[in-house]
């Protein structure tokens, strides 16, 4: 008969609740961003539940419970004497403003993607693991949209191309780029709008997509510089002086192809700038010490891995890669150069040449 350690099951339901209540947290971060809330309460001085209702033309009553819920989980201050709730200048950051180098709330959205996609992952998982990222409900795309974003906006032109070898160089003087698995278009804009001389073109299968990031680039005024496209990771034309893979090489059936095909579109010592979610090498170590693992392991189960099932070759690479790996689907697709410019909590910053 097995016997149950009653101390290892009281911190194994510790870990479950703490994952329940996080889970909560997101749906109300949500909830709150898609309200406003937390911009009502931004840069403000500490304010009641009615306020932040009569601010934002909310329910009252909703409004209260919503706060408390949110000081519950550490998100809020609440002052009981004044019985007035505050969002610190920290928590503006992340939650607020949406141009801040921390913001994660809309990012939620992906995860409400995961939880609405419940049944297409389930009949993914009982036949042949494909469910394509265009059958996903839209809250994906905006989701993972902002969820990078964030990173690209506060690092990408000022921390990662400098990283890159004599790039940066190029994209001032005007170079042509590629943006390959654009989405809707937050790296391409991004890129654009720090280059003025180059020109960004965006590659996406998904026309949805495609279609939002031309709106992105008109909304930031480069659209005389950017130029949105449907095409596959194999079959766009160059040729480019950097082809960028930003957090899709993993997600596509053939990530050895599309690396093969950059090769062949890109100009003569052009580079490839590969940015992957992060990940350590080898799969125990990933387990027991990425804090981001849990998160991207499970993203991919929803999302990535099923997206590259659906295509030809099917790879199934997965987000959680490593950089051992990438290096081998390039050093496959036969360049010789391969290694780490820069790295983020969230993502690894990969350099390939010929
Ligand atoms: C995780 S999203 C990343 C989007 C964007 N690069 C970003 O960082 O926000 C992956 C993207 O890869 C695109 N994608 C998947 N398979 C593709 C393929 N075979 N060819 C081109 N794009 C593809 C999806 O449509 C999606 O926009």
């Amino acid at each position: 008969m097995t016997t149950i350690d009653e101390t290892h099951l009281e911190a194994y339901m510790g870990r479950v609740m703490s994952h329940m209540t996080g889970s909560a947290l997101c749906f109300g971060i949500w909830l709150g961003e898609e309200l406003g809330l937390y911009r009502a309460m931004s840069g403000s001085t500490p304010m009641s539940a009615d306020e932040v209702a009569h601010t934002t033309a909310c329910h009252p009553r909703l409004v209260r419970e919503w706060l408390d819920g949110q000081t519950a989980g550490g998100l809020i201050e609440y002052d009981p004497t004044a019985d007035t709730y505050e969002l610190s200048p920290e928590g503006a950051m992340a939650l607020a403003d949406d141009e801040s180098p921390v913001f994660v709330a809309r990012g939620m959205n992906a995860l409400r993607a995961f939880y609405l996609d419940l049944d297409e992952v389930a009949t993914a998982f009982r036949g042949d693991g494909a469910l394509s990222w265009g059958d996903h409900h839209p809250c994906l795309f905006s989701g993972i949209e902002w969820f990078f974003r964030t990173g690209y906006q506060a690092m990408l032109t000022t921390e990662w191309i400098p990283a890159l070898d004599g790039v940066h160089d190029q994209l001032v003087e005007g170079a042509r780029v590629a943006d390959v698995g654009c989405g809707h278009g937050a790296s391409a804009v991004i890129i654009a709008d720090a280059h003025p001389r180059s020109h960004v073109h965006g590659f996406d299968f998904h026309p949805p997509s495609i279609e939002t990031a031309r709106a992105r680039a008109e909304e930031a005024g480069v659209a005389d510089r950017t130029t949105f496209e449907v095409a596959d990771a194999t079959s766009y034309e160059g040729p480019f002086d950097l082809i960028c893979f930003f957090d899709c090489l993993h997600d596509l059936g053939d990530p050895v192809g599309a690396a093969r095909h950059a090769r062949t579109q890109l100009t003569p010592g052009g580079t490839v700038l590969l940015v992957e979610p992060y990940a350590m090498d080898g799969r125990p170590t990933n387990l027991a010490q990425n804090p981001v693992a849990a998160l991207l392991y499970n993203g991919s189960t929803v999302a990535c891995t099923p997206n590259s099932l659906s295509q030809e070759v099917g790879l199934g690479l997965g987000a959680q890669a490593g950089e051992a790996r990438l290096r081998q689907v390039f050093e496959e697709a036969g360049y010789h150069h391969f290694r780490r410019a820069a790295e983020t909590p969230l993502n690894l910053v990969l350099e390939a040449r010929v």
